[in-house]
């Protein structure tokens, strides 16, 4: 089509890097709305953090349908024995198939690594967090949230994660007031990265995300255009994996 004929992927990877000033950008052939598109997303995802890692890291990963087929589709013979991954946030509620936790287990087995945990529900309450938090299982894991040397993450449309993660109505009324089209790591932001709903849960910050020292964002095209604006205007260091559809879709909104 058009733009597939107008640039190639190097050539659409640049106009994106340039479009939202970001440090760099991955595209993977097609749209995940074809056969094999999410497939290709995570097979491109998965080569490159690969080829990102160390040993002696310490490797933060979210939830998500997105990382989940990424550490799936994850093949190395090497050990790293010395990495650590660590789940950045609590675990959501409803299916556990895609929960940081269980993603941090899964991807420890495929590196031969260590990992930490979080035994605590996503949704736990702020007010009861201050003792929890003080658990020394549960600091250790932040703790680590804290030297964090990579970071992959998913990101998310807002409603849709609201939804998932069962935010109250006036929660999402809030959202849809102040016009949130993004969430990540439980926080909810406008298109301009400004924060609309903090996480009240336990994980990692924002200020956190801020400090670690390489982030990669990856997102599909599943309406995630703004949402992907959106956290490019929160952090421009990341390196970004999407789509060849997804791309054309931020080309056409900016
Ligand atoms: O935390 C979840 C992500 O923000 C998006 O999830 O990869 O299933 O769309 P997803």
């Amino acid at each position: 089509d058009f733009i597939k004929h107008l640039y190639s992927h190097e050539e659409l990877s640049n106009k994106i890097k340039n479009l939202l000033g970001i440090k760099k950008v991955i595209i993977s052939n097609g749209s995940i709305y074809e056969s094999n598109g999410r497939l290709e997303l995570a097979k491109v995802s998965s080569n490159y953090f690969l080829k990102n890692i160390k040993n002696n890291m310490i490797i933060g990963i979210t939830g998500g349908s997105t990382i989940g087929q990424t550490i799936e589709n994850i093949q190395t013979n090497k050990s790293f024995s010395n990495i650590v991954v660590v789940p950045v946030r609590g675990s959501l509620m409803g299916s556990v198939k895609n929960q940081a936790n269980i993603l941090a287990v899964k991807l420890a087995e495929k590196l031969n690594s260590k990992y930490a945990n979080f035994y605590l529900p996503d949704d736990f309450d702020l007010d009861n967090l201050k003792d929890i938090s003080k658990l020394p299982e549960v600091q250790k894991t932040l703790d680590l949230i804290n030297h964090l040397d990579l970071l992959v993450f998913g990101i998310g449309d807002a409603l849709k994660m609201a939804n998932r993660r069962l935010l109250s109505e006036d929660e999402k009324e809030l959202l849809i007031e102040n016009n949130a089209v993004a969430e990540a790591f439980g926080n909810y932001f406008d298109i301009n990265g400004n924060i609309v709903l903090k996480s009240k849960s336990i994980g990692i910050s924002l200020e956190q995300f801020l400090n670690v020292k390489d982030v990669i964002a990856i997102a599909g095209d599943d309406e995630k255009e703004k949402a992907i604006i959106a956290i490019s205007e929160v952090r421009k260091d990341i390196t970004l994996i999407i789509t060849e559809e997804c791309a054309k879709k931020i080309i056409e909104l900016k």
